[in-house]
């Protein structure tokens, strides 16, 4: 069980103005710390995610050799091991963080020594048998605790290999990718539904050699990576709190500027713009090849429509859906969300406590195995918010309080540090009161 430490109170708000720059992008940080830290050479990184998630994954390098320096405001200094990590005698403490477990399982599988990685009451439930199962056909050595961490990898080197993945997730096209990155021959990952390409395109950054093809990713190894220098775009995935809460309110207007905008990852823009938003996309450049830009988003006067997400979409939108789900009861139509059982194996069962919460502040909504159905045209009453110690969930319920009333109470609000330590003084920064 989650003990909540801290609780937050979240009043209505009248209207959502103002202008922001976001911190880096959470799945941009991982790799870009991950593979500078394995490189050959000193990386630096500005607007890096200030995350408790990513500082999880610069510790874990840190412990197998690598060099860390914090400097202060998101800039960050990571001297690699040039492709050769030392065994820790510790445990690698994942913390809560998914997306470290799985893609350092995929580095560290094709190295010399043994390793044991081990996180948090959260991340010990996650399903890890979606990496176990690739990296053993590739000849890893790799042992589970009941299909969960505490996970033990012996290394051992590595056969090449064709694989495909049979849910959507760019965590484990990522560990295989990593693996390959080290193992002669040809190593292919294919996805019926394209996930986020951040780590292909992380790993050409660093020099490696990656081809893709429409619904698959090869890489040939053993290639060796080369340090770059990188600011992070500000992370879309925080920045959805801030938009669902300004299309909330008639007569807003948010600015996001230097947001990470990669098409994988900006479903969501499409999304608010089919509920009836106004986004105006500028100054769109490529940075080590992600698209970045500044996000204009204003509510549409007479409210929000209603849409579905299911399919590819679902997929794509994994970590929005929460939010969507949350203010879904504020649009005139309701939002349907299939084809997204994964929600169910997040850092919580995100499906079971969106609809728990949305319940506690007078909502009805029905839930599926693989989804919501929440009708629209409801007004909502602030509550106790339960966010069984997940970010997105105390986060997706503070910009739903905003248009509740009466004032909610978030608790276990200390776990939107996992992702985005500054989210609520910059939601007080924008809530007009
Ligand atoms: C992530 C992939 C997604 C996402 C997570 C971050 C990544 O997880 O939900 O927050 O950085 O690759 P899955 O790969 O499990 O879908």
């Amino acid at each position: 069980m989650h003990t909540a430490v801290e609780e937050r109170i979240i009043r209505p708000a009248r209207n959502i103005l103002g202008s922001l720059r976001l911190p880096g992008d959470k799945s941009i940080s991982h790799r870009y710390g991950m593979l500078a830290a394995f490189a050959e050479g000193t990386s630096r990184f500005t607007n890096f995610s200030t995350g408790a998630d990513c500082a999880s994954t610069l510790a874990c390098m840190q412990a197998l050799g690598a060099k860390v320096t914090k400097l202060g405001e998101g800039a960050v200094e990571v001297t690699g091991v040039g492709g050769r990590v030392t065994p820790s005698s510790e445990p690698l403490d994942c913390g809560n963080s998914g997306s470290t477990m799985r893609m350092i399982s995929g580095l560290l599988a094709p190295q010399e020594g043994t390793f044991t990685l081990i996180g948090d009451a959260s991340l010990s439930r996650r399903p890890m048998e979606r990496i176990r199962k690739p990296l053993a056909e590739m000849g890893a050595k790799l042992t589970l605790t009941e299909g969960h961490a505490p996970l033990m990898i012996e290394g051992a080197r590595l056969n090449a290999m064709d694989y495909t993945t049979p849910v959507p997730s760019a965590q484990v096209k990522s560990c295989i990718l990593l693996a390959g990155l080290q193992t002669a021959g040809i190593t292919t990952v294919r996805e019926a539904i394209r996930t986020r390409d951040h780590s292909e395109l992380a790993l050409r950054a660093f020099g490696a050699e990656v081809k893709r093809a429409s619904d698959s990713v090869s890489i040939s190894g053993p290639q060796k990576l080369k340090a770059i220098d990188a600011a992070v775009p500000g992370d879309i995935s925080s920045a959805a709190f801030f938009l669902c809460a300004a299309a909330l309110f008639p007569g807003s207007s948010l600015v996001l500027d230097s947001l990470g905008l990669n098409p994988t990852r900006a479903t969501l823009l499409d999304v608010l713009t089919a509920l009836g938003a106004h986004i105006a996309v500028l100054n769109l450049e490529e940075k080590n090849a992600e698209l970045v830009g500044t996000v204009q988003v204003t509510a549409p006067p007479d409210g929000l429509r209603s849409t579905t997400i299911s399919g590819g979409l679902a997929a794509q939108l994994i970590d929005e859906l929460p939010v969507l789900a949350a203010i879904a009861p504020y649009t005139s139509g309701g939002i349907r969300i299939r084809d997204a059982k994964e929600l169910r194996v997040k850092e919580s069962d995100r499906i079971a406590l969106v609809a728990q919460n949305l319940r506690a502040m007078g909502a009805e909504v029905e839930e599926f195995e693989d989804g919501l159905d929440v009708p629209g045209g409801q007004t909502l009453h602030g509550a106790t918010i339960d966010s069984g110690g997940d970010h997105r969930i105390a986060m997706a319920f503070s910009v739903a309080a905003l248009r509740a009333e009466g004032d909610t109470l978030i608790q276990g609000a200390e776990s939107a540090a996992i992702s985005f330590p500054e989210f609520f003084n910059l939601l007080d920064f924008v809530a007009e009161r």
